[in-house]
């Protein structure tokens, strides 16, 4: 099998940071061409620091990180230091990161990457507010065919909202930067809450963690204790859902999911439902197929895939 080629959009986020080790952890499956930083979590500023401290953790310096968009494409910008405290990754304490930041545009990255690379061989793997991926398919239409496919972590329809009653925040943060998306044509993968709410951390799979002896087992042992009580207070549930990893894992092993391939349309236009995914589950309109929408996984195996993976690092 060989790897895919991939490029990670992020805004890292302690489970932003478990899907950037995962990705790191597995290149028999995973080629990561370079990881694309986005305002969501926390300001760029902070989204582009926190990939090269994850790239650093990781042992893997020759990551290419770029710096994307600092705003939605026309709304202000809202965040969630309420979930991941204000640096984005709080839970340990971190050094700055001394590896660079690249001098390109992420937007540019995005495009170059896919008009060099042979049609139909990247897979773009979007876990922030869709903002870049918008960004390079409006700037460069030419390589939206090129696009092998887009596995993303976003959206929910029978878990309804998490920033919003009806929304999911990667995609309210830029409704109309999702509507381009998924509008575009470009084969998805909808990794949304309905799929990652079932994928909680407990202790005893933070604590597995935190048994491989490792600085990486440490370090996402202190991300997802910190990262986790947020969800546990709101939805009184066992631990926190790890959203993002969801997106590398189907890449790895796409068996430990179930879903449908419906269609998923983006609500831009009613205050009320902003950037809710409107998902046709039951087929009833014939609006067209143009998405994989995952509504389950085998937490187990994808638990133990989590940790054998990082103990690798
Ligand atoms: O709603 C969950 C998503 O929003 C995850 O990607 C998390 O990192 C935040 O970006
Ligand atoms: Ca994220």
């Amino acid at each position: 099998m060989t790897a895919r080629k991939i490029i990670i959009d992020t805004d890292p986020g302690q489970d932003d940071a478990v899907a950037i080790l995962l990705a790191l952890a597995s290149p028999e499956e995973i080629d990561l061409l370079g990881i694309t930083a986005v305002a969501g979590n926390v300001p760029l500023p902070l989204t582009e620091k926190n990939a090269r401290i994850i790239c650093e953790l990781a042992g893997r310096t020759d990551i290419k990180v770029f710096a994307g968009c600092d705003a939605p494409l026309s709304r202000p910008l809202v965040t969630a230091e309420h979930v991941h405290g204000k640096t984005g990754l709080d839970g340990p304490q971190m050094a700055d990161p001394t590896m660079p930041l690249q001098d390109q545009h992420a937007v540019d990255f995005i495009i170059q990457t896919l008009r060099d690379e042979p049609s139909g061989t990247v897979t773009l793997v979007p876990i922030g507010p869709l903002t870049n991926i918008a960004t390079a398919f409006q700037r460069a239409p030419d390589i939206i065919p090129r696009v092998q496919e887009i596995v993303l972590m976003g959206g929910a329809y029978f878990e309804v909202g998490n920033i919003t009653p009806t929304a999911e925040f990667n995609i309210y943060v830029d409704p109309e930067a999702a509507k381009i998306v998924f509008d575009a044509g470009v084969p998805l993968v909808v990794m949304s809450l309905d799929v990652t709410h079932k994928a909680l951390t407990t202790k005893a799979r933070i604590d597995a963690f935190r048994a491989m002896g490792t600085k990486v087992g440490d370090m996402v042992a202190a991300w997802t204790d910190f990262f986790e009580r947020f969800d546990m207070e709101k939805y009184g549930s066992e631990g926190a859902p790890l959203h993002d990893p969801c997106t590398v894992a189907y890449l790895i092993d796409p068996s430990l999911f179930t879903g449908r391939l419906i269609n998923v349309e983006i609500e831009t236009g009613s205050e009320l439902t902003l950037g809710m995914t409107v998902a046709d589950w039951w087929g009833i309109t014939d609006r067209p197929k143009n998405a994989l929408f995952i509504g389950d996984i085998d937490a187990e195996r994808f638990y133990k895939l989590l940790a054998e993976r990082l103990a690798r690092l």
